[in-house]
């Protein structure tokens, strides 16, 4: 199984986004999984012009000389795309949204009917599984609102929504144990991914919260 992450944190291997990245990755590997761990920020994508020659003109193939042709191929060989990312402004980053804008190659100008909702079918048929990996640094939930829509059409098998990311890089020893067994149940997510389904009590582990509202505010020095 072919796993590939594409990270869109500006801060690329440094990112929040990728301690989490990094562990389920960790986890898919233990059971096989071939795994690429591609940091946009590090790419050269220039923005879709939106002249649709991808379409019409020279299906499949931008009128852009980039980067995106070697991403392009990553992604259509990969059995599971994991869009990963930190939440900026409620919803996922310029990196991110440029990378999926570029995807317009993959589509073709047929509408799709999904359950009332339209969408451009894809040129060719995909078996791949989407999942996303994304951190925000504000506690509660309603960050990721935006995010749960927009990659709601690619129907995710696993989204891990990390909150008070401040936390996954502190250097506090107390912080540092809470993450590392957060951070285990994101192993075992990357390991039951390649072996079957995620199971009820890796989801609940991933779900909760680690640290109270009052305390986080607190540590981040915002209250
Ligand atoms: C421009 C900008 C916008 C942000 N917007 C939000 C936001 O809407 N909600 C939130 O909870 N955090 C927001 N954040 C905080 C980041 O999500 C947080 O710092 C995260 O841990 C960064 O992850 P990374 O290290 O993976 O990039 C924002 C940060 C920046 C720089």
């Amino acid at each position: 199984m072919k796993i590939t992450v594409f990270n869109g944190s500006p801060s690329g291997r440094n990112s929040a986004t990728n301690v989490i990245v990094n562990s389920f990755l960790e986890g898919a590997e233990s059971a096989g999984a071939e795994t690429h761990n591609v940091f946009l920020c590090e790419k050269h994508i220039e923005h879709c012009s939106g002249c649709f020659s991808c379409w019409f003109k020279t299906p499949g193939k931008c009128v852009h000389n980039d980067d995106m042709p070697e991403l392009l191929n990553l992604y259509n060989s990969s059995d599971i795309v994991c869009f990963a990312t930190p939440v900026y402004t409620w919803n996922y980053t310029a990196y991110l949204k440029n990378f999926i804008d570029r995807l317009a190659p993959l589509k073709s100008p047929l509408v799709n009917e999904d359950n009332g909702n339209f969408d451009l079918a894809d040129a060719k048929p995909r078996e791949q599984k989407f999942m996303v990996i994304a951190n925000c640094g504000f506690p509660g939930d309603n960050n990721f609102e935006v995010m749960r829509n927009s990659f709601a059409c690619c129907h995710p098998f696993l989204e891990i929504y990390r909150n008070c990311g401040k936390l996954l890089k502190s250097t506090n020893e107390d912080i540092k144990r809470i993450v590392n067994e957060y951070l285990e149940a994101v192993q075992n997510a990357g390991y039951e991914t390649v072996t079957g389904e995620i199971s009820e009590e890796t989801q609940k582990r991933l779900d909760m919260p680690l640290m109270s509202v009052t305390d986080y505010i607190k540590y981040i020095g915002m209250g």
